[in-house]
Formats: C-alpha cells, sequence, structure tokens
C-alpha cells in the first residue's frame, strides 16, 4: 500500500476530499477553497480543510481572520475544522519528506469522520503537493483566461491551436492517477474552472473557450462555469467573511446583483462537483459585508 495514502479502500467511511491545485500561482485555489469549505459547512455538512501551503497558509490566515472576526461581533460564523500542515525546517531530504508525510497523515486522520475535506496546496511542485493531490478524489485547478496558465495543462500548437501533449502539471496529475489506480482507487475527477472571467466577451475569450473544450477531451478534465472577476472576492479576506455571509439587502443594487451572481457561480461549481444544492443558508449578517 503507497503510504501516502490516507484513506485506505476498505475504510467503512472515506471522506470525499476536493482539492484545489495547479502549478501557477495566484489563479485563485484559496479563494475557492475557502468559499467551498464555508459553503458546504452552510449546507449542514461536516467539513474538514487542510493548508497544504505550508509557507503562505492563505486558508488559514483566512480562517483565522474569521475566528477574529467572530469573536468581535460575538457570535460564531460557520466554517470548517481547519488543520494546517508544518514542516520540520532543520529536517533535510528523506527526513524532510517523512516528516511531511507524517504530518500530513495526522491531519487527514484527524479529518477521518467528516464528509467532505478541502484541500489547499501551494502553486507549485512540492512533495506536499503531490500528497494532496494523489488523496483527491475531486480535483479544482482554477485558471486564469490566459494562454500561460493553459501551457501547464498542455502543450499547445499554437499554429493550429491544438494539444502536442500534456503539461507539466497534466503530467504530474496523471502520475498521481497511476498511483491511485495501483492501490485501487478510482482516478480523480478534475475540474478545470475558469476564474476571473471578464464580463465583456472577447475574441480571446471565445477562443480560449473553444481550446478548453478541445483540452477537456484530450487530457481527460472536466469543465466548470467559472467566476467572473468581481471586485468582491478580493474584498473579504481581512474580515475573514465569503459570499455567503454577506447580507445583500443592504447593497446597492448594483453590489447586490453582482453579489447573488457569484453566489449562483459558487453554486453551479457545487453542481458540476455533483453536490446538488440545498437550500444554503446565508446571511450570518456581517456588518461589513
Ligand atoms: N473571481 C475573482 N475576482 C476577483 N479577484 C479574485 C477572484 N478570485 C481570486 N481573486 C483574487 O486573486 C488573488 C489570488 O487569489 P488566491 O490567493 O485565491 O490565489 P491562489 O491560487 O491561492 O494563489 P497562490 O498560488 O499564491 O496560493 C487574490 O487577490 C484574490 O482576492
Ligand atoms: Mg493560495
Amino acid at each position: 500500500m503507497d503510504s501516502e495514502i490516507a484513506y485506505a479502500l476498505d475504510q467503512s467511511h472515506r471522506p470525499h476530499v476536493i482539492a484545489l491545485g495547479s502549478e501557477k500561482g495566484g489563479t485563485g485555489k484559496s479563494t475557492t477553497a475557502m468559499h467551498l469549505a464555508v459553503v458546504l459547512t452552510k449546507m449542514g455538512f461536516s467539513v474538514g480543510s487542510i493548508d497544504f501551503d505550508y509557507r503562505q497558509g492563505t486558508l488559514s490566515r483566512y480562517l483565522a481572520n474569521r475566528n477574529a472576526r467572530a469573536e468581535a461581533m460575538g457570535r460564531p460564523l460557520v466554517g470548517p475544522l481547519h488543520r494546517r500542515i508544518g514542516r520540520n525546517d532543520s529536517a533535510m531530504g528523506p527526513a524532510a519528506t517523512a516528516s511531511e508525510t507524517a504530518w500530513a497523515r495526522g491531519a487527514f486522520n484527524d479529518l477521518r469522520h467528516c464528509d467532505y475535506i478541502v484541500v489547499d496546496t501551494p502553486g507549485n511542485d512540492t512533495h506536499l503537493a503531490r500528497m494532496a493531490h494523489l488523496n483527491a478524489d475531486t480535483l479544482i485547478t482554477p485558471i486564469n483566461d490566459s494562454l500561460l496558465d493553459i501551457d501547464i495543462i498542455a502543450q499547445l500548437d499554437t499554429v493550429n491551436r491544438d494539444a502536442l501533449g500534456p503539461g507539466i502539471y497534466t503530467q504530474m496529475v496523471w502520475e498521481q492517477n497511476n498511483r491511485r489506480a495501483n492501490a485501487g482507487l478510482d482516478p480523480i475527477d478534475w475540474i478545470v474552472m475558469r476564474n476571473r472571467l471578464s464580463h465583456i466577451a472577447s475574441r480571446n475569450q471565445l477562443e480560449i473557450t473553444g481550446l478548453m473544450e478541445l483540452l477537456a477531451e484530450r487530457i481527460g478534465f472536466r469543465l466548470a462555469p467559472g467566476f467572473g472577476e468581481r471586485v468582491v472576492f478580493r474584498e473579504m479576506f481581512l474580515e475573514g467573511l465569503t459570499l455567503l455571509d454577506l447580507d445583500l439587502s443592504e447593497l446597492n443594487d448594483r453590489r447586490a446583483s453582482s453579489r447573488s451572481a457569484a453566489r449562483r457561480e459558487l453554486g453551479e461549481l457545487l453542481q458540476t462537483i455533483g453536490i446538488s444544492a440545498p437550500r444554503i443558508r446565508t446571511a450570518t449578517p456581517a456588518s461589513a459585508a
């Protein structure tokens, strides 16, 4: 058995692990991880989260801001049971790898009772990032609308706009699928999601839509509709809030309609993952919204 696989196939209950991953920085992994963890909790599931990005720790910091906010308001803001992977900086080589594996296994073990575990990963190829992908039942890869972001998924024939072969990130995902197959696990359900889509349709956007449909077939992933470019995503980190915490009734029409569109996009992502959306408890009124 692969010692980096956290949950054995014959385990009576295996949480569904949703990882956010990409070998590009700043594509929206942590923001999406936070929103998924909070929305799933609000839907009544038992949710865990693990931050594999031990250097930046964005998801951990986002959740810490949320706890501080709840404390300041004097009432709880629901969220996942969280674990952050640490690192023994004095260990090197195989000893460092072994300590990371033990740390990650410990986190998965602590959350073994959960329905869902949302896993955030760093935007580069590390041992921890690979371990996170290996354990993902669902992998969500946010990409920006740029050929640069697509390059890690597929090497492109720029003249004919076709795929010449897998990109470096795809190769890494396929390697984890081989390891999963050896352990009898299903392949990762890989979903690529365009993020920060411009509201003005452009030729580039249309071109990328066509390319992504082609690559989905060639490389073997599914496409999610994705998120538009919305200022609100950049505003909520310090407050530890998500779209689901905002009370739209207090906003002017333009801001309220942008935020309800963003909530719809989140609902569509859940649907693509295969989580049918029961009624979501929204606003725990938070005045800074
Ligand atoms: N749909 C969106 N609209 C506007 N801004 C967004 C959107 N999604 C993410 N952002 C912003 O983009 C930046 C990068 O997002 P985030 O930190 O989630 O990316 P990441 O992939 O986790 O980055 P890293 O690889 O560094 O971990 C942040 O400033 C975030 O607020
Ligand atoms: Mg991040």
